[in-house]
């Protein structure tokens, strides 16, 4: 769990934050973490896997149910996802965090926007910089890549505007399947899905660069965090660093499981506001980013969620007499604002009896 810091940074220039393109020997100080090591690392074997599942099979919905109540997150083939539009997209990320730092910093978010290139979103949280490079997309590319390539923006655009695409319809479907797994039926789904259809989503591309490091070990790639989405889908290559908290249990201790690269799989992980939309049922899941000693590491998230003006509560099917709503309906923007307020004291603080903000 991260602890917070006792000083956070706040408007890091972004030219101090990648010196040299991360061209380092060893990690400077304004990157190196403490605290990284509270919970052991376990590689992902035997009870320590995390569940694969495939869209296609017929027992689906149960396989959803169990992944979600037990793990909070699941890899997934059979979703149809062209295996070269994936190539194609990794392609232009490599494009994109290879520019040089002052190409970079044109396209550079403008404080209080969500677009752009910079610091991860939870940075504001950390007295320390994280090893790594983001590059937020919600609406169009076409503002920022025009920046970063006057004469061809068009290839970046057209690439991740085809997997926004194809994304938002996997997601919805998705969506769909874990209501579905919490017992609803189709009927129910139609009532109370504030996700009418794929074109109503709201979703945001979150494109991730984890340079090599020198001492992996000191520092961190992205902070432990739970998302804020309904359901996060994330695509990594094959360089490893994905890691997800597994509470105490009968295997083991709290600790650290590696989520391993899949080749064509998306790994999906609950967020908080279906937390919220299941009543606690569905725990969103606590993960984090490590780094490579040797390889360039990237990832992709695809954040899926309601559209920005309607309010998410807990599903009245899935409340009861024994247990009423835990949270108060908030919409994606309002828990967003707490989230920057709170970071991951949000959730606690829309619980009906402790509201704090
Ligand atoms: C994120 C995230 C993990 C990764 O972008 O929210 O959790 O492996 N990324 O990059
Ligand atoms: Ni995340």
């Amino acid at each position: 769990m991260p602890s917070l810091p006792e000083k956070p940074l706040s408007n890091v220039p972004l030219q101090l934050h990648q010196p040299k393109n991360f061209q380092f020997d060893s990690v400077p100080e304004s990157h190196a973490w403490r605290d990284l090591h509270d919970h052991p690392t376990v590689d992902p074997i035997g009870p320590d896997t995390v569940p694969l599942i495939d869209l296609t099979d017929p027992k689906l919905t149960a396989k959803i149910s169990k992944a979600c109540e037990e793990w909070g997150v699941f890899q997934i083939t059979g979703h149809g996802v062209q295996p070269d539009l994936l190539t194609r997209l990794e392609a232009q990320i490599h494009r994109l965090f290879a520019l040089p730092a002052d190409r970079k910093l044109k396209a550079a978010k403008s404080p209080g926007d969500v677009s752009g290139y910079g610091l991860v979103p939870i940075s504001s949280f950390f007295s320390k910089l994280m090893w790594s490079e983001g590059f937020t997309i919600s609406g169009s590319p076409l503002h920022h890549a025009q920046k970063l390539w006057p004469d061809d923006y068009s290839s970046f655009c057209d690439v991740v505007e085809e997997f926004d695409n194809v994304m938002r319809q996997l997601g919805n479907k998705l969506l769909h399947k874990i209501l579905l797994s919490l017992g609803l039926s189709k009927e129910d789904i139609i009532r109370a899905c504030p996700v009418r259809d794929w074109h109503d989503m709201s979703a945001a591309v979150q494109l991730n660069s984890y340079p090599p490091c020198p001492d992996p070990d000191r520092t961190i790639g992205l902070a432990a965090h739970t998302d804020s989405s309904f359901l996060t889908l994330l695509y990594q290559n094959s360089v490893s660093g994905l890691q997800v908290l597994r509470p105490k249990d009968h295997t083991g201790p709290m600790r650290w499981v590696t989520v391993p690269p899949v080749p064509n799989t998306f790994t999906v992980n609950i967020g908080d506001l279906m937390h919220v939309l299941s009543n606690g049922r569905f725990r969103s899941v606590m993960h984090r980013a490590m780094v490579n000693p040797a390889k360039h590491r990237i990832s992709v998230g695809f954040f899926c969620g309601p559209p920005m003006d309607v309010k998410v509560g807990p599903i009245n099917k899935l409340t009861g007499p024994e247990r009423g709503p835990i949270y108060r309906p908030v919409t994606w923007q309002e828990y967003q604002r707490l989230r920057r307020k709170l970071f991951d004291k949000a959730l606690e603080a829309i619980k009906i009896g402790e509201e704090i903000a």
